[in-house]
């Protein structure tokens, strides 16, 4: 055995071979590797010293721009003090600072935090909550979710039943039983080059009707949706579609889960896009922003009627059988503390709401540019459709990602055939000039 003070020796220097990259087109990647050493604000840094960049906040969670010193800080000294505290029968006093305030920032009675740490393990901690909840009120036929055509709610098995991304589901065998979903919103020939809620498409929530219709609402625990759809490419709700989601849940006992793990922390302009979209679910699923992406957290809010019927049987018994080991971890909980309090001190989602217009200006500008076929800008967060290679889907995007960083000095996110930008809310008008400019060139280079 070396000696514990030496780094890890594979005996073969540069070799890319172990590490099996997660989402990534492996056997690409590994003939030419893009490699990030580093990060400050605005930008990438690569091994040699290029500066990257940054058009979607790594994956849509650097809201505040990398590396922010406050925050870096703030995980140093908790890594210091406290390395870890048992997640279950015992807390932090700051973990309790840091649901207060969460609460404080949440839209009606979504004044209760369960923490996990992704995304994926958030949402189904999300749809245990449902089952859990109806089963205590007397209503435990109520097992069924319904999900959305081009919802992305993470790779766990309950994320992957409400998704609605094939390829993220179509080698993972039956999934959850009893999961229904709703069309997508998205009609390219009604609603293309829409700023913000399309105006076309409202009438799609009605199609829960017709599931409820052909279920029974007796049997439906949740309905949940991404309020603007991130991973597909960008698909902001029609306008009135979220509240008509929200009419038809209530009337039917059902509950209604926005998943904010994209949405949530300014991206599209308040701490929760329920509040901009002027409806209040069940439960909020949170995570990225939470920590500005700096140490895994992420999480669940509740409305105050979950958490009561929960409070139930004996004081000293455990009410809900869920948790993970790093729930609450003492460094998430430090970088979410700092990042929060950099959120409010700097302003940055009154920011994200000036900058909207702008933003949506540069990106819509890109209209009538070489492959351009639609763009969806809402809040900080845009997706530009680019006309696929006939009998390649995702060529072209792929193409795009590779030039973009190593031709471009650019860092965007492809959903296929969609660049997907959303930039820190930290970004200047200029830093989105240069984002548009170089999207513009880019775009210009593709075959
Ligand atoms: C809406 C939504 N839900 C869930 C997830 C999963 O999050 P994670 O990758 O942290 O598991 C994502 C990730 O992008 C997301 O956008």
């Amino acid at each position: 055995m070396p000696p514990l003070d030496t780094p890890p020796q594979t005996g073969k220097p540069n070799e890319l071979e172990s590490y099996w990259l997660p989402f990534t087109a492996n056997r690409s990647f590994k003939k030419r590797p893009r490699l990030i050493s580093g990060a400050k604000d605005m930008h990438f840094i690569t091994p040699e010293g290029r500066k990257v960049l940054d058009a979607t906040s790594g994956l849509y969670c650097v809201n505040a721009g990398h590396c922010r010193e406050p925050i870096v800080k703030a995980i140093q000294e908790a890594a210091g003090r406290l390395d870890y505290s048992p997640a279950f029968q015992f807390a932090t006093p700051q973990v309790f600072e840091l649901s207060n305030q969460l609460a404080l920032m949440a839209p009606g009675d979504l004044d209760y935090v369960l923490f996990a740490n992704s995304g994926s393990e958030a949402v189904d901690t999300a749809m245990k909550v449902a089952l859990s909840y109806h089963k205590i009120q007397g209503q435990g036929a109520r097992t069924r979710f319904i999900g959305r055509e081009r919802g992305y709610h993470g790779v766990c098995f309950g994320g992957i039943s409400v998704g609605g991304m094939v390829n993220n589901r179509k080698a993972f065998g039956n999934m959850l039983m009893g999961v229904d979903h709703l069309q997508t919103t998205y009609n390219r020939s009604k609603q293309a080059y829409s700023i913000g809620e399309p105006d076309w498409g409202a009438e799609t929530a009605e199609e829960l009707l017709r599931l409820i219709g052909l279920h029974d609402a007796s049997t439906i625990a949740a309905v949940i949706v991404e309020p603007v759809q991130g991973s597909t490419g960008c698909i902001p709700p029609p306008k009135g579609y979220l509240k008509r989601l929200r009419e038809i849940t209530e009337q039917h006992g059902i509950l209604l889960i926005f998943d904010e793990v994209i949405t949530g922390f300014g991206r599209i302009g308040g701490a929760f896009s329920a509040e901009r979209f002027g409806v209040v679910p069940d439960m909020i699923t949170f995570a990225k922003g939470v920590t500005n992406g700096s140490v895994p957290m992420s999480g669940i809010m509740v409305r105050k009627g979950i958490y009561d019927a929960h409070m139930s049987g004996p004081d000293y018994a455990v009410e809900l059988f869920h948790g993970f080991t790093y729930s609450g971890h003492p460094l998430a909980v430090a970088a979410g503390l700092a990042t929060l309090h950099v959120y409010k001190e700097e302003g940055l989602f009154e920011r994200a709401r000036t900058l909207e217009k702008p933003f949506a200006d540069a990106m819509m500008s890109l209209k009538g540019m070489p492959h351009v076929a639609d763009i969806r800008p809402i809040g900080m967060m845009c997706g530009i459709d680019l006309d696929s290679v006939p009998g390649k889907v995702g060529a072209r995007g792929y193409d795009a990602l590779e030039r973009a960083f190593f031709d471009h000095d650019l860092y965007i996110r492809l959903a296929t055939d969609t660049i997907v930008t959303a930039p820190p809310l930290i970004a200047t008008e200029s830093d989105i000039a240069q984002i548009r400019d170089k999207i513009a060139a880019l775009l210009r280079s593709l075959d």
